[in-house]
């Protein structure tokens, strides 16, 4: 079937592997990729595709109800597959309401849209609201998170997420708006954002400056490749079933000290560096406020139903990941002058 389909956030991370693989696969969808470009937004991620016949980008705000209005009308989609975000936990503890606007009133503008435009005719209709593990709160050292668990999200940014992702299963429920919800791990790859840990730790290495671990380094995250969730997006829109979640993660927990000491050994084997130069970088700093112990995904609903299954082992991944970075000088240098070096100074100075 032929969709006319609306990717939002469509130029950041995790937002442009989905759009690559999907304008790539399908060549007879129409695809309309929706980003306000903010400073994790780049359309150079998106350099490959972006003369593609089935490609359309367009700029413009989640939360502008007139311009999603009109593109809606424009554009007369038939599924939206919702990416955009505020998505950085310590970006959310400086300025909560940038993620209350975007994540939690932006998800309602769109789901209003597409109630409007959808309303005489549900068939073959699909909002997909892409979501993450961070709505379910903290596991001590044992257990994992299932579709099942109950929301207790922590942290500004999870806390719109669980937000968003009501609203959503509100629409499902109040006007039978056909949706589905998929709740990733952590994700890492090519072309993320370097505030994020495994993308700021390779950007600090290379440039022999310190790599901040917060607290102990005890924390737990469960990685996940992201051309893996990609494909579980694309595997989940077209075969999942509508008013359900899906929990997507890689069945790979790893503390943040363990995942920087393998990372300093692929960084000095890569940059031909003696073993042991990197992991001198390591600086233990003051710990993110309410930081959440261990996050741990069970994706074996998406397995059993979907068939679906991480592709990657994680330290090959890695190695791709840096491999990526140190060809990549350039995207690097791009995103990191101008607004990144306030950012920066201001979230680590203090620590
Ligand atoms: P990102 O920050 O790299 O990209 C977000 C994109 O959204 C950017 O291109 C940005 O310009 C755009 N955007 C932000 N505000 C907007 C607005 N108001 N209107 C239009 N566009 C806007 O984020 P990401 O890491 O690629 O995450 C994408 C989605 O996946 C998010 O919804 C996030 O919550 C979810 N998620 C992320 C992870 C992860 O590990 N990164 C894990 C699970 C789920
Ligand atoms: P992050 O990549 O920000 O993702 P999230 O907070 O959404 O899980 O952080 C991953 C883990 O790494 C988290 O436990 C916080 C920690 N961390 C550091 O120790 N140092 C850093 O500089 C950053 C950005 C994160």
């Amino acid at each position: 079937m032929k969709r006319r389909l609306l990717i939002t956030g469509g130029a950041g991370f995790i937002g442009s592997h989905v759009v690559r693989l999907f304008v790539n696969k399908y060549p007879d969808y129409q695809i309309v990729n929706l980003d306000a470009l903010t400073y994790a937004g780049n359309l150079e991620n998106l350099a490959d595709i972006q003369d593609k016949p089935n490609y359309v980008f367009e700029k413009g705000d989640i939360t502008d109800e007139t311009f999603i209005d009109q593109l809606f009308q424009q554009y007369q989609f038939d599924s939206v597959i919702h990416l955009a975000a505020e998505s950085h936990v310590d970006r959310s503890i400086m300025d909560p309401l940038a993620f209350i606007r975007t994540n939690v009133l932006g998800t309602a503008v769109l789901l209003n849209n597409a109630r409007k435009l959808w309303k005489d005719d549900l068939t073959n209709k699909l909002f997909y609201h892409v979501s993450t593990d961070e709505v379910y709160g903290s596991l001590g050292e044992e257990g994992l998170f299932h579709e099942t668990t109950a929301y207790d999200p922590r942290s500004p940014y999870s806390a719109s997420k669980a937000s968003s992702d009501h609203f959503v299963m509100a629409y499902y429920h109040t006007y039978h708006l056909p949706v589905i919800i998929s709740n990733c791990s952590n994700n890492y790859g090519s072309h993320h954002f370097p505030e994020k840990l495994i993308p700021l730790a390779i950007h600090n290495i290379k440039n022999n400056k310190p790599v901040p671990v917060y607290g102990k380094g005890e924390n737990v995250r469960d990685w996940l490749f992201v051309e893996d969730h990609a494909r579980a997006i694309d595997t989940i829109f077209h075969q999942g079933r509508t008013g359900e979640t899906y929990n997507i993660g890689g069945f790979n927990e790893w503390k943040n000290i363990d995942l920087i000491q393998l990372l300093c050994n692929i960084m000095d084997r890569q940059l031909g560096r003696p073993e042991g130069t990197s992991a001198q970088l390591i600086t233990f700093v003051k710990d993110r406020a309410g930081h959440d112990l261990r996050y741990a995904i069970d994706a074996s609903k998406l397995n059993k139903e979907l068939g679906w299954a991480p592709s990657l082992q994680f330290e090959e991944g890695l190695e791709k990941t840096v491999s990526w970075y140190l060809a990549n000088e350039t995207w690097l240098h791009n995103v990191t002058s101008g607004e990144y070096q306030q950012y920066y100074n201001e979230q680590y100075q203090k620590r």
